[in-house]
């Protein structure tokens, strides 16, 4: 084998510049895909030890990183010429290529920094070193801001709606400078302008935080945007959750940090004689107010055309009887980089239907339940005022029905814009400082008839790169797989929520439950970190946490306890377990103790009984006591493990015998040794014992048939709510009983993904039942299943981050076929098979610098081929068991293609 591959390699004669420039033998394996704290080449990096990762790429197996030297320079030049005067790591004997930490000279506010790595490959070769990657430090220190923060003249009293203002500066440049950057920090949300364009792509900047301990800024590269002579910055600020002037019951316009817009803006010029000049926001800024008269996050924005100012943000522009504007003192929070992807608007939909629901009342039918909203065009006398309401239902004659996602709503309408004609030609308008849930839009208004073209669906949400794709044979799955991929982006827009109408809050508990789903999808574990950050910003010093993050102060009386908060705890375990991001565990560690500690204040005997319990559930109800006292046990095993990686011997130990008292409390109180049942044996009792590992070994496999026979008894249906139900999904598939799984996920009806389905839904639900909201997340695992057990790609809780992993596709039903893929941080994962005739066929890619233990479903090793050949010859296999009806193999990196005969009763 090794043979095999060497041969190839001398055939492969690479040219490399390498120390002599002299022609050498190389390695093929190619660095790709650089990151900097998971971002491709990032502007605004606010860590100050940042860490880079890698991808490899080699078109032979069985290829790994032996050593690796990293280069970081301050200019693009010096990098060039392989140095790396920021940080030159040297060849380091390691096969770490994702997360290692820069260790360099420190870094300072504003360098750009320039690095490219090369790495030694199993035979101590390498290769050339990989493309140049970037990434911009951000501003470090608050004395780096010489920006103010300004807002319009006025008083606390302006804090009520009021049109959104305009900010305008205008400055002159005897040349076009070699670099700009512009740094900015608008809130609630802004709209950056240079020169009569909209910088860059994002929508909703900055993300929602809680203002008065951190806001986020973001950072633009406006070099091609600047020119010589006249320039002129504008900026547009929204309330959004800044300013949340309207009343609901989660009382944002109580906040604490509420104030009215505010907007700190700094542009750094750098020139070709390597002088600098700054821009930056003060009280010699210009203000006014445009077209945008209202806007409120939860209710909608009103747009009076005829108000806009043509020209503001042209260099042009005279704005000489505009006002000045105010310094202010800003929020009270730390202004941090916004080190997670954007909101873009992703798609725009084209309708799929229009009625008229009474005379003069349009409904357009997006045909997706999604977020966003909708883009106008329409022509009109002036001062036509069009309605769209928006929602996610219609009644029975037709018209929009926002009753559910408008009954906490206390003051104005929910989800509504208002577009006012200026009459000239044709307009076309979307709002910039709002977004909503819907699948219907209600417009009404219209001068005349109301036509399909009129309106389009802007879908919008934090913009994701998509990190894994599911199909299979199972039609009804693969509707399951779409839907759970609109509830999951139509609930994230800087921050998970509930959902993208009624509400908008970050609840806990949901994202947990969602994550694992996120992170097989997603690229998503530096929007989750940041979200992590929140939960930070929100703990008491008690311990306690809310049920919403961020909050105004809602949540911490009613809509917690572990079930929900819990999420601090586990999202950092799950970024560790796929993304091998330590970090984020680590650096939380003292708050995630707190969190315990506080729960064991709660506890009395061992049991918490504080809390929120499995939330809408089929039929059967569980005691909360449960739930909670099965998380607190969960998070206190979480703070042991991560006592035990930081070396902290006397915390893992202490935690991990509190993890014991909690077991036995447990047991004590809820399990019945007579019937091996617990609580009375609901179906999610019995599935949380068993998925957090609180069932005494010797009863195991007693509590788990009675689970198993429990659910026959219930014909195959689930009977749980949104804990149970990941609950039932990760114990029964834990203890080999997938197959009961797939049962649950093909029915199609109550309570079921199915009957969802069936009543025509293009997103998850709430509820079992259909009743309120028809954009939830929370029974998103499915999809997460679809990767483990349909495709069978599972991380190694031993080797994290897929840097082993295994490949045990399972043959459930009727399905025949399954492709799956997740680009992990290593590399794209594979694993693509089908059943044909009594052959099963698995082709499976496993990236450079991991290895996998890949499941063969056969029961014969002999007649198992890989490639063109039998298995016994194969390259960078080896043979290590029959387990079950699977032959197991330990492969190396790289592409496979396994054939094997299925045991009879497997064949189809
Ligand atoms: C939300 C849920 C949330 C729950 C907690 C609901 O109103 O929509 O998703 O987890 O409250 O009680």
């Amino acid at each position: 084998m090794i043979g095999l591959r060497t041969v190839m390699l001398v055939q492969m004669i690479l040219v490399s510049s390498v120390g002599t420039g002299l022609p050498q033998l190389g390695s093929d394996v190619r660095v790709v895909d650089l990151r900097c704290e998971y971002m491709s080449n990032p502007l605004g990096v606010d860590v100050t030890q940042p860490r880079l990762s890698w991808k490899l790429e080699s078109r032979w197996r069985g290829q790994k990183q032996t050593a690796y030297q990293v280069l970081v320079a301050d200019s693009e030049g010096m990098l060039k010429d392989d140095r790396g005067n920021l940080w030159d790591s040297g060849k380091v004997a390691s096969d770490q290529s994702i997360h290692v930490v820069y260790a360099g000279r420190p870094l300072t506010s504003r360098t750009r920094c320039y690095w490219k790595v090369r790495v030694w490959d199993i035979d101590d070769k390498t290769g050339p070193f990989s493309e140049i990657g970037t990434w911009d430090m951000g501003l470090l220190l608050p004395q780096d801001w010489n920006a103010q923060w300004v807002s319009v003249p006025g008083t606390d009293e302006d804090k009520g709606p009021q049109p959104a203002p305009l900010f305008r500066k205008s400055f002159l440049l005897a040349k076009p400078p070699v670099s700009a950057r512009v740094y900015i920090c608008g809130l609630g949300y802004h709209e950056l302008r240079l020169n009569g364009e909209k910088v860059g792509d994002h929508v909703l900047d900055p993300a929602f935080t809680r203002y008065d301990r951190r806001a986020l800024y973001v950072v633009h590269d406006v070099t091609s945007l600047l020119k010589k002579g006249s320039n002129a910055l504008g900026v547009i600020l929204g309330n959004g959750w800044y300013n949340m002037h309207t009343r609901a019951v989660w009382d944002f316009d109580k906040a604490p940090w509420r104030d009215r817009p505010v907007l700190r803006c700094q542009l750094e010029m750098t020139f070709d004689d390597a002088s600098t000049r700054t821009v930056a926001s003060d009280a010699t800024w210009r203000v006014s107010t445009g077209p945008i008269i209202f806007d409120s996050i939860r209710n909608g924005e009103t747009y009076d055309a005829r108000l806009e100012k043509a020209g503001w943000d042209a260099a042009e522009f005279n704005d000489i009887n505009w006002p000045l504007a105010e310094a202010d003192s800003g929020p009270t929070g730390e202004l941090r980089a916004q080190m997670m992807p954007p909101i873009k608007v992703t798609q725009t939909l084209k309708p799929a239907k229009l009625t008229e629901s009474k005379p003069g009342v349009w409904v357009f039918d997006i045909g997706q339940n999604m977020a966003g909203w909708a883009r106008l065009k329409v022509s009109g006398p002036a001062g036509t005022q069009v309605i769209m309401r928006y929602g996610e239902r219609l009644h029975a004659d037709g018209t929009l029905d926002q009753q559910d996602i408008g009954q906490h709503i206390k003051a104005g309408k929910p989800q509504t814009d208002t577009y006012i004609l200026k009459g000239q030609g044709t307009e076309v308008w979307e709002p910039q400082f709002v977004y909503h849930g819907f699948q219907y839009v209600e417009v009404t208004g219209l001068p005349g008839k109301a036509s399909l073209d009129m309106l389009e669906a802007r879908v919008v949400h934090t913009a994701f790169d998509k990190a894994g794709s599911f199909e299979c044979s199972n039609d009804l799955f693969n509707r399951i797989q779409r839907n759970t991929l609109w509830s999951y982006v139509s609930n994230f827009h800087g921050y998970p929520t509930d959902c993208p109408h009624r509400e908008k809050n970050g609840w806990t508990g949901d994202a947990h439950l969602a994550a694992e789903t996120g992170l097989y999808n997603f690229d998503s574990a530096a929007a989750y970190a940041k979200w992590i950050g929140d939960l930070r910003d929100e703990q008491r010093d008690s311990g306690e946490l809310p049920g919403i993050v961020p909050t105004s102060g809602w949540g911490y009386a009613w809509g917690n306890g572990p079930a929900w908060d819990s999420a601090y705890v586990l999202i950092p375990w799950y970024l560790y377990q796929y993304s091998g991001d330590t970090r984020v565990l680590t650096e939380r560690y003292d708050r995630h103790k707190r969190y315990v500690d506080y729960l064991t204040s709660k506890a009395e005997h061992g049991i918490v009984s504080i809390g929120l319990g499995d939330w809408v559930p089929a039929k059967s109800k569980t005691p909360e006591k449960v739930t909670s006292t099965g998380y607190y046990y969960r998070d206190a095993l979480i703070v042991s493990k991560t006592a035990a990686m930081l070396g902290k011997t006397e915390d893992a130990r202490k935690y991990g015998d509190l993890a014991l008292e909690i077991r036995d409390a447990f047991n004590r109180e809820f399990f019945n040794r007579e019937t091996g049942l617990y609580a009375g044996g609901t179906q999610t009792a019995m599935s949380c014992a068993l998925t957090h590992g609180l069932v005494p070994p010797a009863e195991r496999a007693r509590v788990f048939g009675n689970l198993v026979a429990m659910i026959e008894k219930n014909d195959g249906f689930l009977d749980a709510g949104i804990l149970g139900t990941k609950y039932l999904i990760d114990c029964l598939t834990a203890g080999g009983r997938a197959d009961v799984v797939y049962a649950m996920a093909t029915k199609t009806t109550y309570p079921s993904w199915g009957r969802w389905l069936e009543e025509g839904a293009t997103t998850l639900w709430e509820q079992w039942d259909g009743n309120a909201s028809r954009n939830h997340i929370m029974f998103g695992h499915i999809s997460a299943w679809f990767y483990q057990v349909l495709g069978g790609i599972v991380p190694d809780p031993e080797a994290v981050g897929f840097k082993h992993f295994s490949i045990k596709p399972q043959l459930l039903g009727d399905v025949t076929l399954a492709k799956a893929e997740h680009k992990s941080m290593y590399g794209p994962i594979r694993s693509n098979w089908e059943i044909r005739g009594d052959q099963f066929i698995l082709k499976i890619a496993v990236p450079v610098n991991t290895t996998a233990t890949v499941y063969v479903p056969s029961d014969k090793q002999k007649t198992i081929t890989e490639g063109p050949d039998y298995i016994h010859a194969g390259d960078h296999t080896k043979f290590l068991r029959i387990e079950d009806e699977y032959v197991v193999f330990e492969v190396e990196s790289g592409t496979y293609e396994f054939i094997s005969q299925l045991p009879a009763r497997e064949a189809k």
